[in-house]
């Protein structure tokens, strides 16, 4: 089985390249089907997310041509089927986002329910309550949503909880409605204001995304576009928190300083050094960090994305700190894991009471998500000895060459297949 071996106890130092963020990008394929021109998409990440979903999208008919690592063009002109229905799309919560995308353009399409990482119950209510509010049927039947309209009429629509993805559903599929369609209490995330950046260049016409208040005045038609993608908040956030767990000095370039204000807000407050230029972050960690409280909130307070990684560098720190999840109910499922290696915390209903301890020590752990199993890798960097992190399917859903560019910063992190292998690794960074 694949697994990062990583020994731990080494400061990372130097700089790293964020690359696109896989939350826009998701969005952004999905949107690119909605013109029958071609769309030329750049800094795409290349992670499994978003392979899986170009996959999906070709399944149907769509062309795509890679023109190089990060750069993808899109023709959506032949699409030959509203219908996507495959086991692989099932496991990309994302794949509901051709559900905006199709019924917007065809007003119709029928894809498989999603799942995605399992991080507690996520419903889609909202999403559905948006599309029936643009004048579309939809039904949920032999595990499919289905979707139709015989026309689509702009609405005003009260999200009854703040929602990135019923956001950008609604958005996609209201950008060709007829009319105004008004999304009241919309998520602000910066993914959500890229998607509608992408769509206004490809002809739509969205006002006041990063806002709570997003009006979108439909076209009939989009039209072809070139668009670069943001750079990715969370890669980046991840990567400051390993500068503060590994006591390391870490530049995280080609980022949005202000997307990622939350994260160096926290780590300032618990002892970190923070540089900000124009597109680049420097988080320097020279001393035991202290406590502080964290609770996870849409845009702009801190991310859910990024809750297990702060609670591996508090667990860390003098004193008692208390994290509060707000956003899904199951992601402290990291905590018995990073028990293992040492730390001290309790969870009780959405809160994690995390006393620091002054060290991790190494141990075989299972990733249980994405994000979690970034931040045991993060803890394995930071910890003596050797540490295995199983179940590395999960983070390579999101982090592009996560253990090359955790290796440019000295890190010792080698992904293994065997025993064998595990035993080589150990040798050679004794
Ligand atoms: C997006 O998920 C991200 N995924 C998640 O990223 C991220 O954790 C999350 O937003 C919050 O920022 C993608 O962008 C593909 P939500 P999404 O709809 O859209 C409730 C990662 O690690 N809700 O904003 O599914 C829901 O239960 C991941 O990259 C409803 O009640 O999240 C949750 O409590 C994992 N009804 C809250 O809203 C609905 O119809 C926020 O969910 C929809 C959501």
């Amino acid at each position: 089985m694949e697994q990062y071996a990583i020994k731990g106890g080494i400061p990372l130092v130097g700089e790293v390249e964020i690359g696109g963020a896989k939350n826009a990008a998701l969005a952004i394929l999905a949107a690119s089907i909605m013109t029958d021109e071609t769309v030329l998409v750049e800094n795409v990440p290349d992670v499994r997310d978003t392979n899986v979903l170009l996959q999906a999208m070709q399944s149907i008919g769509a062309i795509v041509e890679r023109v190089d690592r990060h750069t993808v063009k899109i023709n959506g002109a032949h699409i030959n089927s509203l219908t996507i229905e495959d086991d692989y799309i099932k496991k990309i919560r994302a794949s509901y986002y051709l559900l905006g995308a199709l019924l917007g353009k065809y007003k119709k399409a029928e894809v498989s329910l999603p799942g995605g990482c399992n991080i507690g119950s996520r419903p889609i209510d909202q999403h559905i309550k948006g599309f029936k509010m643009l004048g579309a049927e939809v039904k949920i039947e032999y595990g499919l949503i289905a979707t139709e309209a015989p026309k689509l009429v702009g609405s005003h629509i009260y999200m009854d909880v703040v929602t990135v993805g019923a956001t950008i559903n609604v958005m996609m599929a209201a950008a060709m409605a007829e009319g105004l369609t008004i999304i009241e209490n919309a998520a602000k995330e910066p993914h959500v204001v890229d998607l509608a950046n992408f769509l206004n260049s490809m002809g739509a016409n969205i006002k006041g995304a990063g806002t709570d208040v997003i009006r979108i005045k439909g076209v009939e038609k989009l039209h072809k576009t070139e668009y670069a993608i943001i750079p990715d908040q969370i890669e980046a956030g991840t990567f400051m928190m390993a500068a503060a767990v590994t006591k390391g000095d870490i530049t995280v370039k080609n980022v949005i300083p202000k997307h990622l204000e939350s994260i160096s807000a926290k780590l300032q407050e618990i002892g970190c050094e923070i540089e900000e230029s124009d597109d680049a972050v420097r988080v320097v960690s020279s001393k035991r960090l202290t406590h502080t409280q964290v609770k996870t909130l849409p845009y702009p307070g801190f991310p859910t994305d990024m809750q297990p990684q702060i609670a591996v560098a508090l667990a860390l720190s003098e004193g008692t700190s208390i994290v509060t999840e707000s956003i899904f109910e199951n992601r402290f499922k990291y905590v018995d894991e990073l028990t293992r290696m040492g730390a001290d915390i309790k969870v009780e209903g959405n809160t994690a009471i995390i006393t620091g301890v002054t060290k991790y020590t190494g141990a075989s752990v299972t990733a249980p998500d994405l994000r979690a199993g970034a931040a045991l890798v993060i803890a394995g960097l930071g910890a003596e000895g050797y540490t295995t992190v199983d179940d590395i399917k999960y983070i390579e859903r999101g982090y592009e060459d996560f253990p090359a560019k955790l290796q440019g910063l000295g890190a010792h992190i080698e992904k293994v297949e065997t025993e064998k292998d595990f035993r080589k690794f150990q040798l050679e960074v004794v």
